[in-house]
């Protein structure tokens, strides 16, 4: 087959989970401005998924906000099966909705485990479990999970975050494994990003700090990462099959 050496994504459907905000957001307009139709999935963040819905219609382009709890899998069951009656089939699945928090090792409690780790893994055990079918049918389909720079290199008072993050990137290499090479799954680990995550809403200023000290010296804007997700998505990475990418400002050189 000869490579076909462009951006779009016209024809195809995608779901970006948590998509209402920062990089989930980023992606959804990126993914519509290169002609997919998006699914834009948020947990009570309706005005801001109305919103950016909208965006996407004056773009001319096709979207849908659906929400739905992604570590829940009666609700992701619901999200597959609203998504089915709204578009049919999914071509692209992103893996972004995550949370974050900063706390330290000794006073996490076990309901903070299972919180952090159900949003920000098993969230992707339950969309991988619920969409491959219909991705294995069809024999073709792309899974791009948002991991992070931290779940390679570690840091203090965030320990579940870092796993669950670690745990991304061995499920993304699982699932590439065993699912090639009619669909590709790789995963992104992004370096510092300017979303509410990296705010004093979430973080420790000592730690945003810690964040900035990258050989860029500076929080990437999430169309950077959407840059680096439009790619894994697209044709242009077909030979891509379990890598983890890192839009990172040097932060990890592996
Ligand atoms: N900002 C960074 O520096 C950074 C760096 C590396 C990786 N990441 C990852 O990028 C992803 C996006 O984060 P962001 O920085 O855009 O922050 P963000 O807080 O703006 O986005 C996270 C989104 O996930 C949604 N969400 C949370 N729990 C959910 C659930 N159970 N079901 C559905 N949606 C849910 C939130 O409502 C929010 O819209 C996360 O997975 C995060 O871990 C962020």
């Amino acid at each position: 087959m000869a490579a076909n050496l462009t951006l779009s994504l016209a024809g195809r459907t995608a779901l970006v989970t948590g998509a209402a905000t920062g990089i989930g957001r980023a992606i959804a307009l990126a993914f519509a401005r290169a002609g997919a139709a998006v699914v834009v999935n948020h947990l009570g963040r309706k005005e801001q998924a109305d919103v950016l819905v909208q965006e996407i219609h004056q773009l001319g382009g096709q979207a849908w906000a659906l929400e739905a709890d992604v570590c829940v899998a009666a609700d992701v069951t619901r999200l597959a099966e609203q998504l089915q009656q709204r578009c049919g089939t999914l071509d692209i699945l992103v893996n972004n909705a995550g949370i974050i928090q900063e706390k330290p090792f000794l006073d996490t409690t076990e309901a903070d485990w299972d919180r952090m780790l159900g949003v920000d893994l098993k969230s992707v055990f339950l969309t991988c479990r619920a969409f491959l079918p219909g991705m294995v049918a069809r024999q073709q389909g792309v899974i791009i999970n948002i991991a992070s720079d931290l779940g390679l290199l570690g840091r203090a008072q965030l320990a579940p975050y870092c796993a669950a993050k670690a745990g991304v990137i061995g499920l993304t290499r699982s699932l590439a494994r065993e699912f090639a090479p009619a669909i590709r799954v790789n995963a992104i680990a992004p370096g510092p990003v300017a979303t509410a995550m990296v705010s004093l809403e979430s973080m420790s200023a000592e730690s945003i700090q810690k964040e900035l000290d990258i050989p860029q010296q500076r929080l990437a804007e999430p169309e950077e990462i959407a840059a680096t997700t439009l790619f894994l998505a697209s044709d242009l990475s077909r030979f891509y099959c379990g890598q983890v990418l890192g839009p990172n400002g040097g932060s990890v050189m592996p």
